[in-house]
């Protein structure tokens, strides 16, 4: 008698804290589901948070300055992207860039792009971006992200007309280097916007790869 109600007195107080843990498991639940709305307007998870600065730069760009972030690829999986005044110019997912160099072109006074380009440096025609960058006019800024081989096509004159971009490492770039820069074609001096990873077995972050790069910054306005 007295271990039967030792049992169903446990088996009580069982049911007891099974209740309590479960209220207190549903209510904490409930809670969390009346403050979705106001967590939602205060802080948004970052896919819904509107970027604070243009191209998202941890600071804003003065007044007379174009804020810019430009990625090179990863590997040969991720395309690279480049963001100028808070455009997208381009991007896997605008599909608009490939294998190689990408490169774009904006008015260094309006900001406003004027050419843009994917040539691949691995099994294309170098002429193309030969002529591409020949046809490059004054007064403009260019933007490059490389993607998985910018070096294999690369030739004298192509890497000599990066360098009157600005460009200190085009004179260096090989097999599957990563590169990331922006030039002007009036610079006095050279670029100092210029990211530049050799591909090396000893230092690679992916397996044939170098590490993906970053540059970012506030580049000053054109004005005439
Ligand atoms: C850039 O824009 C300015 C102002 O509209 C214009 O005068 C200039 O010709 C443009 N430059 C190029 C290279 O398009």
């Amino acid at each position: 008698m007295r271990v039967s109600g030792l049992i169903r007195l446990s088996a009580l107080l069982f049911a007891l804290v099974a209740l309590w843990i479960f209220l207190r498991n549903s209510s904490s639940f409930s809670r969390k589901t009346i403050r979705l709305p106001r967590w939602l307007a205060g802080k948004a998870p970052p896919e819904l948070r509107v970027e604070k600065n243009k191209c998202g730069l941890s600071k804003p760009c003065p007044d007379n300055f174009f804020a810019f972030k430009i990625c090179s690829g990863a590997a040969n999986v991720v395309g690279p992207s480049m963001c100028f005044e808070n455009e997208i110019i381009m991007s896997p997912v605008k599909n608009n860039v490939g294998r190689g160099l990408n490169i774009a072109v904006v008015n260094g006074s309006t900001g406003h792009v004027l050419r843009q380009g994917s040539f691949d440096m691995y099994s294309g025609d170098p002429k193309l971006l030969e002529k591409f960058l020949v046809e490059i006019p004054e007064g403009v800024l260019v933007l490059v992200a490389s993607y998985d081989d910018p070096g294999t096509k690369m030739n004298d004159e192509i890497r000599k007309l990066f360098s009157k971009l600005g460009s200190v490492y085009a004179t260096n770039l090989g097999f599957r280097d990563s590169w990331v820069f922006l030039g002007a074609r009036d610079l006095k001096n050279k670029s100092p916007f210029e990211q530049f990873l050799k591909n090396s077995p000893d230092t690679n972050k992916y397996e044939g790869w170098p590490e993906l790069l970053e540059l970012e910054g506030c580049v000053p306005r054109k004005v005439f």
